[in-house]
């Protein structure tokens, strides 16, 4: 696949107007990409586990205009005007236009919402814009009298998502999804994420991520700074030879479901990223003295216990607690009485593998 396979022939179809909503959802990576090239093709690949229950739901209402020059839309997050997201939705139409050529001929409405807190520090970017890319491509399966196999509606909705924001692009489908190309997993792209098309040990059914928000501010460092720090940093071409090599021992991982393998593996990488910031020049720290202190709480409960508790990190300072559904008794039970306190406002979401995004309307 290259790019211009996404360009669409002339459309067949004419829509005077319409609405359609989506609702999609974030994801988690397992292995994590962190540092890009041009046009969010990533350095590296990553695998992530699509999430559940931290989805947006975006209506596009659509109406045909007869001033053609220029982009006409207004956005309202939970019912309320919001001006200040016009800028980012204003670029990722510059990007996707060339693919998705009818921006310009209709004023949209754009109504979003998401189930989790606004300012909770989950990044939104990877539920929003891929709920926004598939709210496009529905309207471009009207336009092409409904011509559009399901596979390439996929996979064009994933790839517009990665240019809104890269991580978006495994948020299409579930449950694991691998984006950037790699030796590992047949038919991976640069270009869009892929399902994850091998054997997937049961452990890994329904497993749990329960997310605990330490930090609800704004970050200090944005994920983009944060990706082009990864630009002359001493370390990058061993992290993304890194990533190729933990994607090779995830494959194991995830058919003979060696839990202790899966959690050094996924630890190890949360750390990595971590340590990618601390050793970029500038370097900053994203994580709070909380997240250290979780993370030390989980190994000593762990070690205590023998209970199958790991973590991973965003490039925040939240902690994904990530468990078995079998052991999430007890997990959870720890969970509320140890770590919870060490919330900001002992706030925490509970959340699970899932299937990916759905059209609501
Ligand atoms: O999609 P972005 O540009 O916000 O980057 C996200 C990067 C990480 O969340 C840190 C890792 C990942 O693979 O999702």
């Amino acid at each position: 696949m290259t790019e211009a396979q996404f360009i669409p022939k002339a459309y067949t179809n004419t829509v005077e107007q319409g609405k359609v909503t989506w609702e999609s959802p974030s994801n988690i990576a397992l292995v994590k990409y962190w540092g890009k090239k041009k046009n969010q093709i990533p350095e590296n690949p990553s695998i992530s586990f699509t999430l559940n229950n931290c989805k947006t739901i975006t209506t596009l209402t659509f109406e045909k205009k007869e001033d053609t020059s220029d982009f006409d839309f207004e956005v309202y997050l939970d019912g309320e005007k919001k001006d200040g997201f016009k800028p980012k939705i204003e670029t990722f139409f510059k990007r996707v236009e060339a693919y998705v050529p009818f921006l310009k001929d209709y004023k949209f409405v754009v109504e979003t919402r998401n189930t989790f807190p606004h300012s909770s520090g989950i990044a939104s970017s990877a539920s929003g814009m891929s709920a926004m890319a598939l709210c496009l491509m529905s309207v471009e399966k009207q336009l092409s009298s409904n011509e559009i196999s399901e596979e390439y509606f996929n996979q064009k909705a994933s790839f517009l998502a990665r240019l809104g924001s890269g991580s978006a692009c495994r948020s299409i489908e579930g449950d694991l999804i691998v984006w950037g190309e790699n030796e590992v997993v047949k038919g991976s792209s640069d270009l869009f994420g892929v399902k994850y098309p091998y054997a997937v040990h049961d452990n890994f059914k329904e497993y749990q991520d329960t997310i605990l928000l330490v930090d609800k501010g704004e970050k200090q460092v944005s994920s983009t700074v944060g990706h082009n720090l990864m630009f002359n940093h001493p370390y990058a071409q061993n992290r993304f030879a890194q990533a190729h090599d933990n994607l090779e021992k995830l494959k194991p991982i995830l058919e003979s479901g060696n839990l202790d393998e899966f959690i050094s593996l996924i630890e190890s990488e949360a750390l990595t990223l971590h340590a990618m910031m601390m050793t970029s020049m500038p370097y900053f720290i994203l994580m709070k003295p909380n997240t250290l202190e979780i993370i030390n709480k989980i190994w000593a409960f762990r070690k205590e216990t023998g209970a199958h508790i790991g973590f991973t990190l965003d490039a925040g300072a939240n902690v994904h607690v990530l468990y078995p559904k079998k052991e999430s008794e007890k997990i959870l039970e720890f969970i509320k009485n140890e770590l919870v306190g060490y919330c900001q406002n002992e706030q925490y979401i509970c959340d699970q593998i899932g299937f990916g995004a759905q059209q609501v309307q």
